[in-house]
């Protein structure tokens, strides 16, 4: 795992953070909501995708996985799907929450409230480990740094950082707080 918090070598983190981001932009979205649960008293790691989906990773010892990727032409990243896929056994037995970025431009916030549509290849895995459909957030186009198509549709209205982060810090709060044991009182 590239980050983590654990102190010693018997002490597992609570939730495992996972993101698939070609531009950085989700996995800008899975700090934000990694930090919040740390704040909120939770351990966390966070790990690519990639990562996460190797062969000699193993999901044992988390109680919950955030998994996030950004959507690109409907679809998400490929090593999400695979996260997906390669863990769905684990994933079964384990509280599990989605999340997707994409939405860009002066639309962005409703966008994203309303929800971009949930690749049909992530639903046949999603509902087979029997996870919520993914909550959309806004993405990020940034003219300064987008290559190839991404630097053309940067050149238009779609440019800007259309992340929200407050009500990322949010959705992380209701994920806490269902993992929270009864009468605990967060810091
Ligand atoms: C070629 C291209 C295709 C995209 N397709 C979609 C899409 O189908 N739906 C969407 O909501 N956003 C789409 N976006 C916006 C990206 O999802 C957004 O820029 C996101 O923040 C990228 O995440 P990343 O920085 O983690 O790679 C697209 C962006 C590019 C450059």
């Amino acid at each position: 795992m590239s980050t983590s918090d654990r102190t010693g070598p018997d002490r597992h983190a609570d939730v495992l953070v996972v993101h698939a981001s070609k531009a950085g932009g989700t996995a800008g979205i899975a700090t934000v909501v990694a930090d919040e649960l740390r704040a909120q008293g939770l351990r966390v790691d966070v790990a690519t995708a990639t990562d996460a989906a190797a062969d000699d990773v193993t999901l044992a010892g988390y109680r919950a996985v955030v998994l996030g990727s950004a959507l690109y032409a409907g679809r998400w990243r490929h090593d999400a799907v695979r996260f997906l896929r390669r863990h769905a056994v684990m994933l079964r037995g384990r509280r599990v929450w989605l999340f997707q970025s994409g939405p860009c431009g002066p639309d962005a916030a409703h966008q994203a409230e309303q929800g971009a549509a949930e690749p049909i290849s992530v639903r046949r895995l999603r509902e087979d480990i029997d996870a919520d459909p993914p909550v959309t957030f806004g993405g990020v186009l940034d003219p300064a740094t987008a290559h190839g198509l991404a630097r053309w549709m940067a050149r238009g209205d779609l440019a800007g950082d259309h992340r929200d982060p407050e009500r990322i810090r949010a959705w992380a709060r209701t994920i806490a707080q269902s993992l929270q044991p009864v009468g605990h009182v967060s810091p």
